[in-house]
């Protein structure tokens, strides 16, 4: 062995520890088309979990009658116990099956926005697993319009519980990619179906107290839900026992995120020298800062809300520790992405940047 060889040989723990970590193959990711579904719901019935897109945000599914699958969703995503499920159903037809007390409000939105992103609220028939309910006496419901949903849950003729597809208090994903940045290879299979084209959650209008009540605003606007319905939707109420997505650290991107207005965007800038600073900013770039730091979206809430995870993902990506939020119009039509904004802004208020 020559000299050469032997300093090689001696350098090359020092090479792999600077080396940067290879960048897992997404081995689990494969396209929607007929094999994919097969092989998701082998994966189901055998008790497993598998992420699907939805319209909405990706879902991570498992057979909502199998306890011990749905505990998995709660073991991979490192969510507490006891914050309840949305079961996704085929269509309107099986709800009775899970709800045992269905108004003829929950009736009227189920016909006007089914499939879609709503989710209905309803007193559980018995026999819904604990394990979807958290222990309430409420079952949340929703009949996906994604026609990969649509496939999927054709073919197992059963529920399928899922919350999003990130990590616990994470950002929702909205594309298979976003899946895969959360959880590596821990998943059997992620059905690729491209971005999703609602991109933020579905509303939830709660139908088990005395009068309808909008727990999340989301993908269906509470305009268009209150004319459906005929009457008006109760905000809301923050004594109610509900979970995840209530709690400020919920939609919330690694770096500290916070809403300005546009005047203050430079100012703020300006009084964060030294840190490294991504910016949503509405319709205008912002001058002197380059273009991966900073993302520029149409004040159009639809594109908005589409594109609205996947800027805060790739800003994320970019290692700030400051995300300034370009405050969008606080009309109606943009509840759902102000309320997703306000809790991202809200976990750094809080000091929590765990
Ligand atoms: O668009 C969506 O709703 C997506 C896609 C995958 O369908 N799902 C989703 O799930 O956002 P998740 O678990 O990330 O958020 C569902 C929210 C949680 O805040 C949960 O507490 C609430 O719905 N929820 C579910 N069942 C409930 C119930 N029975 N009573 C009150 N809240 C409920
Ligand atoms: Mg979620």
């Amino acid at each position: 062995m020559s000299g050469g060889d032997g300093a090689l040989v001696s350098s090359a723990p020092e090479a792999a520890a600077q080396a940067p970590p290879t960048p897992l193959e997404p081995t689990n990711i494969q396209p929607v088309d007929e094999a994919a579904i097969a092989r998701a719901i082998e994966l189901l019935r055998a008790g497993d979990v598998v992420a699907f897109p939805t319209e909405t945000v990706y879902g991570l599914g498992a057979d909502a009658a199998n306890a011990g699958a749905v505990a998995k969703i709660f073991a991979l995503k490192g969510r507490p116990e006891l914050h309840p499920v949305i079961v996704h159903l085929a269509a309107a037809s099986t709800l009775e099956v899970w709800a045992r007390e269905v108004p003829a409000g929950a009736h009227k939105l189920a016909q006007a926005f089914w499939p879609g992103p709503l989710t209905l609220v309803l007193k559980r028939a018995s026999g819904v697993l604990d394990a979807v309910t958290g222990a309430q006496d409420t079952v949340g419901l929703r009949v996906p319009a994604h026609p990969a949903a649509q496939a999927l849950l054709a073919a197992l003729g059963n529920g399928i519980a899922a919350p999003s597809a990130n990590k616990f208090g994470r950002v929702s994903p909205t594309t298979a990619q976003h899946v895969f940045a959360d959880f590596g290879l821990e998943l059997p299979l992620i059905l690729d179906g491209g971005a999703t084209s609602v991109g933020i959650e579905s509303t939830i209008i709660d139908f088990s107290g005395e009068r309808p009540r909008c727990l999340r605003p989301g993908g269906v606007s509470l305009g268009a839900i209150e004319e459906a319905l005929g009457e008006a939707v109760a905000p809301p109420d923050a004594t109610a026992p509900r979970a995840p997505g209530s709690h400020g650290v919920h939609y919330a991107p690694r770096a500290t995120v916070k809403l300005v207005r546009r005047v203050q965007v430079l100012e703020t800038m300006a009084s964060h020298k030294g840190r490294r600073i991504g910016v949503l900013a509405l319709e205008v770039t912002v001058p002197r800062l380059a273009a991966p730091l900073q993302r520029v979206v149409p004040v159009v809430p639809m594109q908005y809300a589409h594109e609205l995870y996947a800027n805060l993902r790739a800003l994320d990506a970019q290692n700030v520790d400051l995300i300034l939020v370009e405050q969008p119009p606080t009309t109606p039509a943009w509840t759902a992405i102000n309320d997703r904004l306000a809790r991202a802004a809200r976990h750094a208020a809080e000091g929590d940047t765990t």
